[in-house]
């Protein structure tokens, strides 16, 4: 690839990420939206309010994730899809938990060497933008699957306004009119030729995707065949041949959604669900609270030096387990129970001192001998039934490969990125990763993504989760905390400014401007090394409380458009 188009993609991915960053914290209401028997927060105003309706029709949380998530791939698709996947995390008003992973495959012709150039080296930007970065997308089966399973509406009712959006359009916000113009001259190189988001584009104009409201048309006619294996996938398929990518048709046709249990635990006297490999969001939050549990946060307050020391150690710690151990459950071993158990991660926090960072060069995976054998844009809804949703969905980077079916209306992920396309060598969120997550075919990439669900006495307490890709989870960990710990409400808690390790690079991500520099000058002096780069999203966290009195408070993270309705 040009070596200008390379360096324009970094600035972008970084702009991009950045973009609604360094919101006026002290501008931010404390308090969220309050509702008595049901909410959705997403994104998109458009999308909260399109699954709110839904509920509103006695339709319950299922029917509107298909609803909002379809809404999303409408109005916001920076990250809304059709063309990539994601994960969900449910809690059903009886209390039974699961989950369903419709995570990307990387295509079956795909080869463990294929980012890479004939001295090995990890060629910059094949597996992040263009046809070749696209793994096989899985949100369409994961909707349909979710809905079909639980969901009380037909298919035509929930996605009629979702096509209405599409036909009638949405009103472009400046932060979208910032990103089209920024990646105007990308999408031309991508697609050769100027698509729907070029920078013509401006904030308050009107947006149609009339293609993409025939595409949910044909959704709604023939389901998620019609995607997999109709006229969909032949249009897709022909589009997949033009633009270099190796996905065909019996790649579409094999894929499958996948119901894991998702990983439970145990914090104090709250259950924590979150989600189970290929995302790595429910080991790592699980280890990470484990590591903490001992100490007395709470004591210590709130982003003080000592807080922050003790999570920073513990993501350290479970960010180089991450990165040797994880990978997609089908493919490889991973020793879940050895990962999770008091006993070891007492042992990784046993060389943790308050009196000096443990440099990453100090820190390897933890040792585990005996492996088990067989073991393997963020929404959150509750309905007026009492079920709780948490889901994260992605296209990977900002409009992933920027790759648009311009004859069906979407853009397609660059998931594939999310593999360990060289072991050691960084992926466009600077993770590294080892044999575990290696490229084979029909393997889902390692995922950060990390819906969790938080029970306290067996009830129902908070649903959340975030995007922000290697930070994910350590934004998910600190909005946690921040309630059940900190006594903070949801958007208190979503507001809070937030920081973020992942044991390489040996450096912690701030968020800018928020944490005194006397706190600064006290953590460098122990060994504490900051980033000097541009910061990329430390998540834009949704996610809802219930309160004491039953009723619902929405955190929606003013970090980007994001918004809570409910009633
Ligand atoms: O699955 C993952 O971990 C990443 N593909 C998530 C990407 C993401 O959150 C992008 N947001 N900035």
């Amino acid at each position: 690839m040009k070596s200008w188009i390379f360096s324009f993609l970094i600035i972008t991915i970084f702009w991009s990420c950045k973009d609604n960053q360094s919101p006026q914290i002290s501008n931010i209401p404390h308090q969220g939206v309050i509702a008595e028997k049901a909410m959705v927060v997403s994104a998109r105003e458009e999308a909260s309010e399109i699954g709110l309706a839904i509920l509103k029709q006695g339709g319950n949380a299922f029917d509107a994730m298909m609803a909002t998530e379809m809404a999303l791939a409408v109005c916001y698709p920076f990250a809304g899809n059709l063309g990539g996947g994601g994960f969900l995390v449910y809690r059903l008003v009886d209390g039974s938990k699961g989950s369903l992973d419709y995570r990307e495959k990387a295509p079956l012709a795909a080869t463990k060497d294929m980012y890479l150039d004939q001295q090995g080296n990890v060629i910059p930007g094949k597996s992040t933008i263009g046809g070749l970065a696209v793994g096989v997308p899985g949100t369409i089966a994961g909707i349909f699957e979710a809905q079909e399973k639980y969901g009380l509406l037909d298919v035509a009712t929930v996605l009629e306004p979702v096509i209405q959006l599409a036909e009638k359009g949405f009103q472009i916000s400046e932060t979208q009119e910032r990103e089209f113009s920024a990646l105007d001259s990308l999408f031309t190189v991508v697609n050769g030729k100027t698509i729907l988001f070029n920078k013509s584009a401006k904030a308050g104009e009107i947006l149609q995707n009339k293609v993409l409201a025939n595409t949910l048309r044909l959704l709604v006619a023939g389901g998620s065949n019609a995607f997999y294996e109709g006229v969909i996938a032949d249009s897709l398929v022909a589009f997949f041949q033009r633009n270099g990518s190796i996905i065909t048709h019996e790649d579409l046709k094999q894929y499958q959604p996948v119901w894991r249990e998702p990983i439970t635990f145990q914090y104090k006297e709250y259950s924590i669900s979150s989600m189970a490999p290929p995302a790595s969001g429910g080991i790592c939050l699980a280890q990470m609270m484990s590591m903490i549990k001992p100490f007395k946060i709470k004591d210590y307050g709130h982003n003080s030096l000592k807080t922050i020391q003790v999570l920073v150690e513990a993501e350290r710690r479970s960010y180089a387990d991450r990165n040797y151990y994880l990978g997609d459950p089908d493919f490889v071993d991973i020793p879940t129970q050895h990962l999770l158990s008091d006993l070891y991660l007492m042992q990784r926090m046993e060389n943790f001192s308050f009196e000096r960072a443990t440099p990453s060069t100090e820190i390897q995976q933890g040792n585990i001998a005996i492996y088990e054998i067989d073991e393997t844009t963020h929404y959150s809804i509750v309905d007026s039934f009492g079920n709780a949703i948490a889901v994260t969905t992605t296209l990977n980077g900002a409009y992933g490969s920027k790759l648009f079916a311009d004859e069906l209306g979407f853009f397609l992920n660059n998931e594939m990125d999310d593999f360990s396309s060289k072991p050691g060598e960084p992926n466009m969120f600077g993770l590294v990763g080892a044999e575990a997550n290696s490229i084979a075919p029909a393997k889902r990439m390692l995922s950060s993504m990390t819906p969790t669900i938080v029970e306290k006495d067996g009830e129902l307490f908070m649903t959340l989760g975030t995007p922000g890709g290697s930070t994910i989870i350590t934004s998910v960990l600190q909005t946690v905390l921040n309630v059940i710990e900190f006594d903070m409400g949801m958007q208190q808690a979503v507001n809070a400014p937030r920081f973020h390790h992942q044991w390489l690079p040996d450096e912690i991500r701030m968020e800018p401007q928020t944490f005194s520099p006397e706190l600064l000058g006290k953590l460098e002096k122990l060994g504490y090394i900051f980033s000097d780069k541009p910061t990329p999203i430390l998540g834009k966290v949704d996610g809802i409380l219930v309160l004491d009195d039953g009723r619902l408070e929405g955190g929606a993270d003013r970090r980007g458009d994001d918004t809570a309705v409910g009633f």
